[in-house]
């Protein structure tokens, strides 16, 4: 072993750290939400673009809206969660690219091209989703992402008319404290010969 990560915590991460597909009733508060941010907001993105946006469901009736867009079981996962959170890429995050980025505040100049910004918004959300999920484990909880909705739909739910919409919904997550027996069977993982190659 030559990780620098102490085993307990390469255990929460990663090796104990399972996708929930039930959850107790514990409620996740927004102070949990915010040290997970507060931890993964340092993590990379290209530029430090940083498109990811984050939505927590909370009310009743928007939980109802977002339920009507899931597909299959996803429907009966998103309806019982404690918490759901909507994670978005934002298209306008160039907008910001001058703060975030402020010794070539000119890099905001590349992404005037709506189709430019919307495979680099999507690229670099995708990244820091996987960073979310990674800071859920680290607050002691557990995440369910699902993909299995209608895009369309959805955006149209929470970012409006497509002329207008700014954001797309790569993800909903379900987070909160497992419930027991939580899991599906944990599915097999390719081997380093199968992923690494040397050139
Ligand atoms: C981005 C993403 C999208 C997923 N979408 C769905 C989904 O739509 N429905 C579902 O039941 N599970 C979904 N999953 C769950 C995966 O199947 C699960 O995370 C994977 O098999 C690993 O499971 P494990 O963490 O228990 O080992 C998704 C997972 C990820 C990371």
């Amino acid at each position: 072993m030559r990780l620098a990560l102490d085993p307990a915590a390469q255990d929460l991460l990663f090796r104990e750290a399972r996708t929930a597909n039930t959850f107790t009733s514990e409620p996740v508060t927004d102070e949990q939400i915010r040290a997970v941010h507060d931890l993964v907001k340092y993590a990379p993105t290209s530029m430090n673009q940083q498109p990811l946006r984050i939505v927590l469901v909370r009310s009743a009736e928007a939980r109802e809206r977002l339920v009507r867009h899931m597909v299959g079981n996803n429907a009966a996962k998103v309806s019982a969660a404690p918490l759901v959170a909507l994670l978005a890429a934002d298209y306008e995050f160039h907008e910001k690219l001058p703060r975030l980025f402020p010794h070539r505040p000119e890099v905001r100049e590349l992404f005037a091209d709506r189709a430019v910004r919307e495979e680099s918004a999507r690229f670099n959300a995708t990244l820091q989703i996987a960073y979310f999920i990674l800071g859920v484990r680290a607050a002691g909880l557990a995440a369910g992402p699902i993909v299995g909705f209608d895009t369309e739909g959805l955006d149209r739910e929470f970012f409006g008319a497509r002329e207008q919409r700014t954001a797309t919904v790569l993800t909903v997550v379900n987070l909160g404290k497992p419930a027991e027996n939580a899991w599906s069977a944990r599915l097999p993982r390719l081997d380093f010969h199968e992923v690494v190659t040397t050139v």
